[in-house]
């Protein structure tokens, strides 16, 4: 799987509805190379981490990171000079060292990578790229890490996978709602066995973006309007689900086995496209009436008979939801509208549900929670989830998120994608574990082995505001 592959993912944009090559869609009869579920690579005191996309995401990715004790800012990199400029001002505000520039060209990227000071690639670039930018990172050494969704089609997932398993380098996709504080709670209740056997869970992605799809300044080339416009099916499934799938010990115990997934029509985009391209010239390309179904809804069935809901809407005035909805044999729990667990009839009290908190908040939460909501990143789980990542990588400990789980949770889009265009028929979801399943031990919920990585005391810049973002 070569050049060929990669230039799949660059295209993507404007890929086939599918993307799916029927000869990479399953390889379960494939041999693992590696088994990089608990993998621990060589510790590294310090981590020096070279960042690429400097768009929405990236600044606040470098900013959070600038707090974390053994963490060096060697490198940044962006197409838009501009960009890497502007975070080059950010270090210097905050005492520290300038980084390393790449900049200028679309390839700029692959000169940070072939550095050999540079120990993680930090990925937030739009989708297309993620994969591209983390294999060429694995193949020179580096351990990645990419926004989510880490992959577009199957084959980049296991290209993911055989790359990280070669290497022996670490892939992670930055799943950061793993790391919110009622889902690190319900994870950590239903280790311990409050919600009995779980049953069922559900996740979304229900969050209104219309506006800022259409938004001629947000997203770089409009690369997020387009991906809607030339896909049909759940294309952000993974902050929903990550956190369910934790819960279900899926490539730890259980695995997907086939999904089902269905779309509404489109009743939003293409409007909204005609209403703009007919007052201004730069939206005609986007008024045409391929757009996304808005809502989509699929359903996973796992190897061990527990079922998964998942919803996808970015477009209906609804309030942001990714539901995080647990139910077992002994109680549920649901977040939105607000985090409530029950084990019967009644949602708990207040005070009960203050006690089950004391009671059952895990120690990542104890130890870096207070300081993560005063750094912030979506109220602190992005920074926790930095932090847990760096400290994981200095202790020589397994990460939380292996290159299976960005591969199982990113393949929902296309499998979504293919079952939207057949009718909603089922289809099979890879194995990208290769059966080691069936051994891979739960992810680990303590500190055990590492929480020995300090936070800074660095002046605070808020760097949204900064940049205008
Ligand atoms: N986890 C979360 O909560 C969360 C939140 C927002 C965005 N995201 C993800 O972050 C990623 C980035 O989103 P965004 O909103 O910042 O997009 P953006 O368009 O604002 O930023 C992307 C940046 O990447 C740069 N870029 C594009 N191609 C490049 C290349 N070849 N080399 C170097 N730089 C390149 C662009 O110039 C731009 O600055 C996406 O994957 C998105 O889904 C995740």
């Amino acid at each position: 799987m070569g050049t060929g592959a990669l230039a799949t993912g660059l295209v993507g944009q404007a890929a086939p509805l599918s993307g799916v090559s029927s000869a990479l869609e399953n390889k379960n009869e494939r041999k693992q190379q590696f088994n990089m579920s608990g993998f621990a690579a060589p510790k590294l005191d310090k981590v020096r981490i070279g960042f690429v996309g400097l768009g929405n995401r990236g600044p606040a990715a470098v900013e959070r990171m600038s707090y974390i004790e053994g963490v060096e800012i060697v490198a940044l990199c962006d197409v838009i000079e501009d960009r890497v400029e502007k975070l080059q001002k950010m270090l210097e505000s905050k005492g520290l060292p300038r980084a390393k520039s790449y900049t200028g060209s679309k390839d700029a990227w692959k000169k940070m990578c072939e550095n050999p000071d540079i120990d993680f690639i930090y990925i937030t670039t739009p989708w297309a790229w993620h994969t591209p930018m983390a294999v060429y990172a694995m193949e020179h050494g580096k351990h990645a890490a990419s926004e989510v969704p880490a992959a577009k089609t199957i084959e980049e997932c296991w290209q993911l996978v055989e790359t990280s398993e070669r290497t022996k380098k670490h892939f992670m996709m930055l799943e950061n709602c793993c790391y919110d504080f009622f889902e690190l709670l319900t994870l950590n209740m239903a280790r311990q066995g409050f919600f009995g056997e779980i049953i069922h869970c559900e996740g979304a992605y229900n969050h209104d973006l219309l506006t800022g799809n259409f938004n001629k300044k947000k997203y770089s080339d409009m690369w997020r309007l387009s991906e809607n416009q030339h896909r049909n099916g759940n294309l952000y499934p993974t902050h929903g689900l990550g956190p369910v799938c934790q819960v279900l010990n899926i490539n730890r115990g259980d695995r997907m086995d086939y999904l089902t997934s269905m779309s509404s029509n489109d009743f939003q985009m293409a409007e909204m496209a005609r209403q703009l391209a007919a007052k201004d010239d730069f939206y005609k390309e986007f008024a045409t009436n391929h757009y996304r179904g808005n809502m989509n809804t699929t359903l996973v069935r796992t190897y061990k008979g527990r079922t998964i809901m998942i919803q996808h809407d970015v477009t209906s005035p609804r309030v942001y939801s990714r539901l995080h909805l647990i139910s077992g044999t002994k109680g549920m729990a649901s977040k939105y509208p607000d985090p409530r667990i029950a084990t019967g009839h009644e949602w708990f009290k207040p005070e009960e549900m203050k006690e089950l908190e004391m009671k059952y908040t895990p120690e990542i939460v104890s130890r870096i929670g207070a300081m993560a909501k005063k750094v912030g990143g979506h109220g602190g789980m992005d920074f926790m989830m930095d932090w847990r990542t760096i400290d994981c990588i200095r202790n020589g400990l397994p990460l939380d998120q292996n290159v299976y789980d960005a591969a199982m949770l990113s393949a929902i889009a296309p499998l979504s994608e293919k079952s939207v265009k057949n009718r909603s028929n089922s289809v099979d979801v890879p194995d990208f574990t290769n059966g080691s399943w069936k051994t891979n031990v739960p992810i680990e919920l303590t500190l055990k082995g590492g929480g020995t990585t300090g936070v800074k005391e660095l002046k605070k810049n808020d760097t949204s505001k900064q940049l205008g973002i």
